[in-house]
């Protein structure tokens, strides 16, 4: 069953995969070096000799010779199957294994078909708006939104002509392709008699791909005002919105050395982004970011900052993506927010300050702790007693989901500092929060 996962994936895989993170959760490791050390899991020993090369991604064992990468640790360790634990390590890095894996020849043709036929729809697209009769509107659209040819070019955007069938009549030409098209989201069946119609009508194409490249799915803004205003593909066998982001292949594609991640919540925040220099944006599709998402996104870089609109939606959405950070927060993973003035977006600060002014927003971003803690003691005066007893208590709430490392201390720390109780007295209170895991230490 091996060889029918492709090797570029299983490379890349291993490319995001620390195996440092892997053996970590399973075998006490020390760092003594460059590398890591403990007790070797596979033999008998009072002293270390198992090691774990982060730079190598390898552990190797100088007492019995164990020796091998993540998936082979897997293997050993967990007794997984050689795809069992390909699918786990995907799944921690909110990949989908592709579908050659089932050893089903007729899913994976399937499926290559599905690809096949999105291709053609983002060639088709991109023609329209280089040929259609009425391309001049999308143009102007565009060009009102200060968008360069290069920047539409970068992003594959294209234009979806007006009227019910020119996808289909251009596309569709047997039953088979038809069913094809109705599973990508591109063909809608209709109701009341037999057919279907372009689900993609006038509105600019902003194809979505995966890390590969390939397009799985679109999204689709109006030109004027009509409702609504974006249309995003339906989930299909390649498209879970859930595990993809907007721009991210764009962004891998400008730059091999990405060090943060920017979250926004547009399309076209991603687009004038990029168009100004700022490659390291991506979207969620109509969504809020996943914990899937952010795996994926820290399998990449150290950091991760938020955008949010100034308004009342904005800091509801920073609540959400907050309680959706804490639990993966790992030491070495940082997340910031950043609030923009009320009626901004990135896409119109951007145009109006250019890169600079922006990246210096993204520099003054507030940390996770910060945020964390202005946000619990939101209303409350810290010069009274009561509210700083009840902010401790929000605090401490908010931050149980945490995983208990050197961050968690740190702001236990700050909380004291900030409350004036004992980080004792703190981590007390914490352990009886936490329930089952009580401890008394
Ligand atoms: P916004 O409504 O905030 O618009 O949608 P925007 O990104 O500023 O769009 P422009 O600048 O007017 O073009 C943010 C995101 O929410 C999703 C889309 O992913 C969009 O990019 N959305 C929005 C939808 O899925 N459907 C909608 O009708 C509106
Ligand atoms: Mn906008």
């Amino acid at each position: 069953m091996a060889g029918l996962i492709p090797q570029q994936f299983i490379d890349d895989l291993l490319d995001r995969t620390d195996i440092v993170e892997v053996i970590d959760g399973r075998v006490a490791l020390r760092k003594s070096g460059q590398n890591y050390s403990g007790l070797c899991p596979f033999h008998n020993e009072k002293t270390p000799s198992f090691t774990v090369s982060q730079s190598k991604q390898f552990y190797h064992c100088f007492g019995c010779g164990a020796h091998g990468n993540a998936i082979g640790f897997l293997m050993e360790f967990d007794r997984m199957e050689f795809p069992q634990a390909v699918e786990h390590l995907a799944r921690q890095a909110g990949v989908e294994v592709p579908v050659e894996r089932s050893a089903n020849p007729e899913k994976k043709k399937k499926q290559d078909s599905l690809y096949d036929q999105l291709q053609k729809a983002q060639d088709f697209f991109s023609q329209q708006l280089r040929q259609h009769p009425s391309k001049e509107r999308a143009i102007n659209y565009l060009k009102g939104r200060q968008l360069t040819g290069e920047t539409a070019k970068a992003f594959a955007i294209g234009y979806a002509p007006p009227g019910w069938e020119n996808l289909r009549e251009t596309l569709s030409k047997s039953e088979k392709d038809e069913q094809q098209l109705i599973e990508a989201g591109l063909l809608i069946k209709r109701e009341d008699r037999d057919g279907c119609y372009d689900r993609f009508r006038d509105r600019i194409i902003f194809p979505i791909r995966d890390n590969r490249g390939r397009t799985i799915a679109f999204g689709g803004r109006v030109l004027g005002d009509d409702k609504p205003k974006y249309l995003n593909s339906p989930e299909s066998p390649v498209f879970h919105k859930g595990n993809e982001l907007y721009g991210l292949y764009e962004a891998r594609q400008a730059s091999n050395r990405l060090s943060r991640f920017l979250i926004v919540e547009g399309y076209m925040d991603v687009v004038a982004l990029a168009q100004h220099g700022i490659h390291y944006t991506v979207a969620t599709l109509g969504t809020s970011a996943s914990e899937a998402h952010l795996n994926k996104l820290f399998r990449m870089v150290p950091e991760v900052i938020f955008c949010f609109d100034g308004d009342n939606a904005g800091r509801k959405a920073a609540a959400r993506a907050l309680d959706t950070a804490l639990p993966i927060l790992e030491d070495g993973r940082q997340v910031r927010f950043l609030f923009l003035p009320e009626g901004e977006d990135p896409d119109s600060l951007v145009h109006q300050e250019g890169k600079d002014a922006f990246e210096q927003r993204l520099n003054q971003a507030m940390t996770l702790p910060d945020y964390l803690f202005a946000a619990v003691s939101d209303g409350l005066n810290l010069d009274n007693l009561d509210d700083k007893a009840r902010m401790s208590k929000l605090a401490l709430e908010k931050m149980q989901p945490m995983p208990r490392g050197m961050l968690y201390e740190l702001m236990i720390q700050q909380l004291a500092q900030m409350t004036g109780l004992s980080t004792d007295n703190l981590k007390e209170t914490a352990a009886k929060g936490d329930g089952a895991s009580a401890s008394t230490s």
